[in-house]
């Protein structure tokens, strides 16, 4: 298969928990490029999802790149298991982290790709420090917590404004979006810089997943074409 420029995650989460060996098969056969996970701990976010044990049980149901968004407190406590579910790519949140280098660090040493996710409301400058050591910066588009969130239209800048960092910094890391990503916007967060794309709603949420993942990155694609960066 072609290797796309932009890469499309499936967010489990909206994904039906009652078959979840069925559903990651399933996103495979779609033509997803990775799997997202959305850990979620009811204190950091207001909500509570699953832990590592459910993304272990998954492993073995699809050869799908694991992708771990920590949306939990003291997200240290969870990365070794998470490493040893399955997980490539481990995400935790800048505002989650007291010592945010040395998380990133742990990651780093388990041997696997270290990012760091922003809330709507936090400052690139955040991660200012740090950016040197990450594979991949998550700009969410929603306030995290919920699936099925209104993508805030406001966060195009963001994109904007953290693509050109990681240009002048000359960081190869991916710029992630997650949080109402749909067909509709896909082309515009993509041509504002964003290199990979989480969906949940758009995706699981539809009847039929490979019509969603490909309308999602024929639209990514056209927005591709169009960058700026
Ligand atoms: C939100 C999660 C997202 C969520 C996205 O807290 O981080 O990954 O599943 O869901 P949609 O695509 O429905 O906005
Ligand atoms: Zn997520």
């Amino acid at each position: 298969m072609r290797e796309s420029p932009v890469k499309i995650a499936l967010s489990v989460l909206a994904a039906d928990f009652a078959r979840l060996g069925e559903e990651a098969r399933r996103a495979e056969e779609a033509g997803a490029d990775m799997l997202h996970f959305d850990l979620m701990d009811g204190h950091f976010v207001p909500n509570l999802s699953f832990g590592p044990m459910i993304v272990k049980a998954l492993r073995k149901h699809t050869s799908l790149p694991f992708y771990a968004h920590l949306m939990v407190y003291n997200p240290e406590n969870y990365i070794r298991e998470l490493v040893e579910a399955g997980s490539e790519i481990i995400t935790v949140h800048a505002e989650a982290c007291v010592h945010l280098h040395r998380a990133i660090r742990l990651i780093k040493r388990e041997g696997v790709k270290a990012g760091v996710a922003l809330n709507p409301a936090t400052p690139l400058t955040s991660i200012k420090y740090v950016l040197s050591d990450l594979d991949l910066v998550l700009v969410m588009t929603v306030n995290p917590g919920f699936g099925g969130q209104e993508f805030i239209p406001g966060m195009l800048g963001k994109v904007r404004e953290m693509r050109k960092i990681l240009v002048e910094e000359k960081v190869d890391a991916y710029l992630a979006v997650d949080g109402g990503i749909t067909p509709e916007n896909a082309a515009e967060v993509v041509k504002a810089g964003a290199d990979l794309l989480v969906a949940g709603t758009a995706t699981f949420g539809r009847p039929d997943l490979r019509k969603a993942v490909e309308e999602l990155r024929r639209e990514a694609e056209r927005g591709y074409a169009e960058k700026w960066w």
